[in-house]
C-alpha cells in the first residue's frame, strides 16, 4: 500500500470497470439525441452562495455535506453538490432566455458532498443530469420522468418503484406548512430532536423523517395533496394523464418531499427493490423559482438526476454480466528481435486503416505471447519471425478458432478489411 491513498470516499474507477461507465454514458447519450437535449458542461466550483440560496441554507447539503473553501483570492467557493443551480446560473448568464424555450441541457459529471460514505455513496460521485428550462407545461414534467425510466428500461435495470408527488407552490404550500405545524406542535415531545429543528426551520421535511420514533406522527399528517391550489391540483393530474397515457408505472407518495429547497409541484424519485433513501437511484421535480432566487427573470424548470454509481451498483446485484470490453483486432507477435521494428510498423500500418493493435514484447516466448493476445480478447495474433520478415510476410492465426493463413506483410491491413 502506498502511504497515500485516495481520500476517504472517493475511488479510482479502474479499466476493467470502465465497460460499466460505457455501458450508461453511452445509454444516456443515445436517449439525449432522441429527446434532443445538449450537452453543457459548468465549473466543477462556484460561489458558495449559489447553493445557499437555492438548495438551501438549512438542508443537510449546505450545513454538512458541501465542501467549502476559500480561493487565495480571498472568495468563498464551494464544489458542487448537484448541478441544478450551475445549469440555472449558466441559462442566466449567457441569455439562454432568448433561445427557443424550452432550453433542454444534460451534463455527465462528478458531484462533491461530503456524505458518509458507504455501498453507493460517495464524497465524489457521478451524476447525469438532465434540465428542461423555461417551460411550465405538465408534459415537460412528463418528458424529463420518461428520459429517466427509459434510461433504466434500456439499462436492463429491473424492480424499480417510481415515487410521485406534487408539493405545490409558492401559493399554496405556506399555508400547508401552517397546518402541518399545528398538527406538529402538541407532538413535539414524541419525535427526533432533528424534527424538532425542522419544525422550525424546515417543516415539509419532516414528512421524510426516517427516525422510528417519527413514524407515527408521519402517518397521521395531513396530506399536501389536499391542500394544493387549483393550478397545482391541475399540474399534478396532468402530469399522472402523461404518466398513464405513456403506461410509466408509478406511485403516487404523499410524504415524498426531497432533500432540496428549491423544488415546486412534482417531485419524483426512483427506488431500487432494496428499501430505503439511502438506495434511491434517481430523483428530481420542478423549480420554478430557482432562476429568480438567483437574479433571474421567472422563469421555470424541471429536470432530474441519476447517480452512475448507484445505477452500477444496481445492474451488479440484479446480477447483469460485464458489458463486453472493447475488442483489440490484432495482437502483433514478434517472434525474433530482428523483427522489432517491422512489428512496430505493421502495428502502425494497421492502426492507420482504422484497426486496433498492440505489439508484444520480443523478449517474451511465442506462447506467452500469445497468452497475452488472448487475455486483451484479439481476434488475431499477427506473427512475425524471422522466416516470416526474410519472405516479407505475416502468419495471419485467427484466434478464436486457431486457423492460420500467410499474407504479405504491405497486405495485412487490405486482408483484415476484406475480413469485416
Ligand atoms: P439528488 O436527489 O440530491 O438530486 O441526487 C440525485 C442522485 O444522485 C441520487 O438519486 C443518487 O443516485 C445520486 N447521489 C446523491 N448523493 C450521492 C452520493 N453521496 N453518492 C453517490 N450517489 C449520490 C439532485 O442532485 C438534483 N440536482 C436533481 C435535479 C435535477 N432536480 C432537478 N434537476
Amino acid at each position: 500500500m502506498p502511504d497515500i491513498q485516495a481520500p476517504r470516499g472517493t475511488q479510482d474507477i479502474l479499466p476493467e470497470e470502465q465497460p460499466w461507465w460505457d455501458y450508461v454514458r453511452t445509454a444516456a447519450e443515445r436517449l439525449c439525441r432522441e429527446f434532443r437535449y445538449e450537452q453543457i458542461d459548468t465549473p466543477a466550483f462556484e460561489d458558495v452562495a449559489l447553493f445557499k440560496r437555492t438548495v438551501g441554507g438549512e438542508t443537510d447539503i449546505v450545513q454538512k455535506e458541501m465542501y467549502v473553501f476559500e480561493d487565495r483570492g480571498g472568495q468563498e467557493l464551494a464544489l458542487r453538490p448537484e448541478a441544478t443551480a450551475p445549469v440555472c446560473r449558466a441559462y442566466i448568464e449567457h441569455g439562454m432566455h432568448n433561445q427557443p424555450q424550452p432550453v433542454r441541457l444534460y451534463s455527465i459529471t462528478p458531484m462533491f458532498r461530503y456524505d458518509r460514505p458507504q455501498a453507493g455513496r460517495y464524497r465524489q460521485f457521478h451524476q447525469f443530469n438532465v434540465e428542461a428550462i423555461g417551460d411550465e407545461s405538465a408534459s415537460v414534467d412528463a418528458e424529463t420522468i420518461e428520459i429517466l425510466w427509459r434510461l433504466y428500461e434500456e439499462l436492463g435495470l429491473t424492480g424499480l418503484t417510481l415515487n410521485l408527488n406534487s408539493i405545490g407552490d409558492a401559493e399554496c404550500r405556506p399555508r400547508y406548512l401552517e397546518v402541518l405545524r399545528d398538527y406538529y406542535r402538541d407532538k413535539l415531545d414524541r419525535v427526533c430532536p432533528d424534527c424538532r429543528g425542522r419544525f422550525e426551520h424546515n417543516p415539509l421535511r419532516l414528512l421524510d423523517c426516517k427516525d422510528a420514533r417519527c413514524q407515527g406522527v408521519i402517518a397521521g399528517a395531513p396530506a399536501l395533496a389536499d391542500y394544493l391550489c387549483d393550478a397545482c391540483a391541475q399540474h399534478f393530474a396532468d402530469v399522472k394523464a402523461y404518466m398513464d397515457a405513456l403506461g410509466i408505472p408509478y406511485v403516487e407518495n404523499p410524504r415524498l418531499v426531497r432533500g432540496l429547497d428549491y423544488y415546486t409541484r412534482t417531485v419524483y424519485e426512483v427506488q431500487p427493490l432494496e428499501e430505503g433513501g439511502q438506495s434511491t437511484v434517481g430523483g428530481g421535480g420542478r423549480y420554478d423559482g430557482l432562476i429568480e432566487m438567483i437574479g433571474g427573470r421567472p422563469t421555470p424548470g424541471v429536470g432530474f438526476a441519476t447517480g452512475i454509481e448507484r445505477i452500477i451498483l444496481n445492474l451488479k446485484r440484479q446480477g447483469m454480466p460485464l458489458p463486453d470490453r472493447s475488442k483489440l483486432d490484432v495482437f502483433v507477435v514478434c517472434q525474433s528481435p530482428a523483427a522489432r521494428v517491422s512489428a512496430f510498423k505493421l502495428a502502425s500500418d494497421v492502426r492507420r486503416s482504422g484497426f486496433s493493435a498492440v505489439v508484444g514484447s520480443a523478449d517474451r516466448s511465442l506462447k506467452a505471447q500469445l497468452r497475452h493476445a488472448d487475455s486483451l480478447g484479439a481476434s488475431y495474433a499477427a506473427i512475425l519471425g524471422e522466416r516470416e520478415l526474410a519472405a516479407g510476410e505475416v502468419t495471419l492465426k485467427r484466434l478464436n478458432d486457431g486457423s492460420q493463413e500467410t499474407v504479405a506483410l504491405d497486405g495485412l491491413p487490405q486482408r483484415l478489411s476484406g475480413g469485416r
